[in-house]
């Protein structure tokens, strides 16, 4: 098994000092909006636990692990509260609640958190909650009813970022998240050459709506080091039938390869996971959703090892919305 899941849960002191660390940063001015909290999120993190801090370092530095888990988070103390109906992140007046103010800090151990100017105006956080009007919108986070295949998160954007978070509020369905990872991926030298060129196309989401500025059509499915590749792939949105001779062996048997070695995790209130998004593909099987207040509930964040490499993407520097 190739997709490691290295799970981790803070000690009795470690919760207390995260708890008092969450309880500073939410009485500061301002902590609550997603902009302003992120500007501090890195400062805050370094004031995590040391135990903590290092798991996450080694997460990032060694490339061992697919996915690190958090568990028992200090967190939604008194319950997280409905659902909600509607993508409440483009509101003005949306505000982090500590679940997500404490996702927030570990991701920020890995990088900085971005988001995409075709994806609700760039939020940063995305709350993902089946929708009614989604329910039969192949590929989307707000489906519940179809299978939302493998993909790389924002795999068709150069700026993607290299891990993606998910924070647990509420999961009572026990909707599983399966990731499953490249490591160990077995080709023929003609078969990994042809998938390390400019051959594919790798679209986006329905959660994007590009205005084009990405090419889709003419991409790698691999990157990185020739021994121990990288991937990004939409197989939810790949038609296999486009490819014929090597590139279709080597499309199939990536495609076994996850399948062989997939991980389903049910998260539950609380769960912070992140996943190495050049590493692994990540997929959400159909459920039963409960729509209203009692509905599934995580939120998404994408952190970037690095804002610098987006620059040209970014309007300004500050800004934290790469153009899509
Ligand atoms: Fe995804």
């Amino acid at each position: 098994m190739t997709t490691v899941v290295k799970k981790l849960v803070p000690s009795a002191q470690e919760k207390q000092q995260i708890r008092s660390l969450l309880d500073e940063i939410m009485k500061e001015p301002g902590m609550g909006n997603q902009y302003l909290f992120m500007e501090k999120a890195a400062l805050y993190a370094q004031e995590l636990p040391r135990r903590i801090r290092e798991e996450f370092y080694q997460f990032k530095r060694r490339e061992e692990s697919a996915v690190l888990l958090v568990s028992e988070n200090p967190v939604l103390l008194n319950g997280a509260g409905p659902s909600p109906s509607k993508h409440i992140e483009i509101d003005p007046e949306y505000r982090l609640n500590d679940a997500k103010i404490l996702h927030g800090l570990y991701g920020s151990l890995l990088g900085e958190g971005i988001g995409f100017t075709s994806q609700r105006e760039g939020s940063i956080y995305n709350n993902i909650v089946p929708l009614k009007d989604y329910s039969k919108i192949p590929n989307s986070s707000g489906g519940s009813n179809l299978d939302f295949g493998f993909h790389v998160e924002d795999a068709f954007h150069p700026a993607r970022a290299e891990y993606l978070g998910l924070v647990c509020m509420r999961n009572d369905e026990c909707a599983a998240t399966t990731v499953s990872c490249i490591d160990g991926i077995e080709l023929t030298p003609e078969e990994k050459r042809a998938l390390f060129e400019l051959r594919f196309k790798i679209s986006h989401n329905p959660i994007h709506s590009t205005s084009n500025v990405v090419e889709e059509t003419s991409q790698a499915i691999l990157f990185g080091h020739e021994d121990m590749p990288y991937v990004k792939i939409n197989a939810a949105r790949m038609n296999l039938d486009e490819y014929q001779g090597v590139e279709r062996r080597a499309l199939e048997k990536l495609l076994h390869h996850f399948e062989q070695n997939r991980v389903a995790m049910m998260l539950k209130p609380t769960d912070c996971i992140f996943v190495d998004n050049y590493r692994c593909v990540h997929a959400r099987d159909s459920f039963e959703a409960n729509y209203g207040e009692g509905a599934r509930w995580l939120a998404r964040v994408v952190f970037a090892s690095n804002l610098r490499k987006s620059r040209t993407m970014r309007d300004s520097v500050a800004t934290r919305a790469i153009n899509a």
